[in-house]
């Protein structure tokens, strides 16, 4: 395995972010700006993705009355004007895909949706079964991207996945964990066989897959995509009523949300983090985290230093 090569700060802001070794560059340099939209690059395709989406987990869960579906078509809505694309979802998550399926088509302008989901289920039928079921639920074509939830069943599912994209039906395969008792078989498994994106836990407080999943990503081109990016929530209790430093206005941040966002989607093997969020100021916070200047390495460590020592 290899080791990042860190860059230096000139070579980070000339390249936009980290390129080191065998990493992917990203499609989008950084910007001069501090309104550009940062995208980065799918290793396998060369896609380019926003480094910021959306997550459903329990904020899409809720009821289906008027007003609960008013309020999350408002912050669907929120993420495309802001630039958003990827939505991540499960069957796992209550009625979140049936949530989306009513909202989707009452959005404009969700023609950049990369949809991404989950299997999440044992037997190779009840598989095919579940994923036709989130599709109906979504309303939509095919899947830009199926994940493999929690490693549930893994290898029937895999065998799946590969026929439905050969057959193109879907675009992309994943796997997903947040659970550190699944590292070590999730290492073992990328290294057999061959994955186009990763999930994974990944925050400022948790930074144990930067010397494991994360380099084993970045080793194969494999995409990331981190989910609980905010620790469920829980950061934000970490940093209430503290200033952010002053040292966060180098890279374009003005909130503990950006500051959070910024350090995960910084991380040269990150392709993207996907915040949950019900409320559209926070989704407007969330999205413009994926704007202007990222912090490099030195900054980084910087960061994290100063989490520490709150
Ligand atoms: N194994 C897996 O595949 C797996 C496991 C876990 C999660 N996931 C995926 O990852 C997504 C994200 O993880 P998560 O939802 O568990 O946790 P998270 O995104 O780390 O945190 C969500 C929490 O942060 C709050 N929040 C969001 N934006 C904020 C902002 N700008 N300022 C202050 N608070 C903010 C939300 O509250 P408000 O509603 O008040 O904004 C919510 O309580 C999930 O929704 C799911 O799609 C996948």
């Amino acid at each position: 395995m290899k080791p990042f090569n860190p860059l230096t700060r000139r070579q980070f802001i000339a390249t936009g972010a980290a390129i080191a070794g065998n990493l992917v560059m990203p499609a989008i340099a950084l910007a001069s700006t501090s309104s550009t939209l940062i995208k980065k690059a799918i290793p396998k395709s060369g896609e380019d993705l926003a480094v910021i989406g959306m997550g459903t987990s329990r904020t899409f869960e809720g009821s289906n009355d008027p007003q609960s579906i008013s309020t999350l078509k408002q912050v669907t809505q929120a993420f495309f004007d802001l630039g958003g694309g990827m939505i991540d979802s499960s069957p796992m998550y209550g009625s979140a895909q049936q949530i989306l399926g009513r909202i989707l088509p009452q959005i404009s302008h969700n023609k950049t949706l990369f949809a991404a989901t989950k299997v999440w289920i044992d037997g190779q039928q009840n598989g095919i079964d579940q994923m036709e079921q989130s599709r109906k639920l979504w309303g939509i074509q095919r899947f830009d991207l199926m994940q493999i939830h929690n490693l549930v069943d893994w290898e029937t599912h895999l065998q799946t996945l590969q026929q439905m994209k050969a057959e193109g039906r879907i675009r992309y395969i994943g796997i997903t964990t947040s659970h550190g008792r699944f590292h070590d078989d999730l290492q073992s498994i990328l290294r057999k066989h061959d994955f186009d994106f990763l999930q994974l836990s990944y925050n400022i407080a948790e930074r144990e897959v930067e010397q494991s999943l994360l380099s084993i990503a970045a080793e194969k081109g494999i995409a990331v995509i981190v989910n609980r990016p905010y620790q469920r929530g829980s950061l934000f209790s970490k940093v209430k009523g503290k200033a952010l430093p002053d040292f966060a206005q180098e890279f374009d941040c003005t909130s503990w949300g950006q500051f959070f966002l910024k350090f995960v989607v910084s991380h040269p093997a990150v392709n993207c983090a996907i915040p949950a969020t019900s409320k559209v100021h926070h989704m407007q916070d969330n999205m413009q985290a994926g704007r202007g200047r990222l912090p490099d390495p030195k900054q980084r460590e910087q960061m994290i230093r100063y989490v520490e020592a709150l």
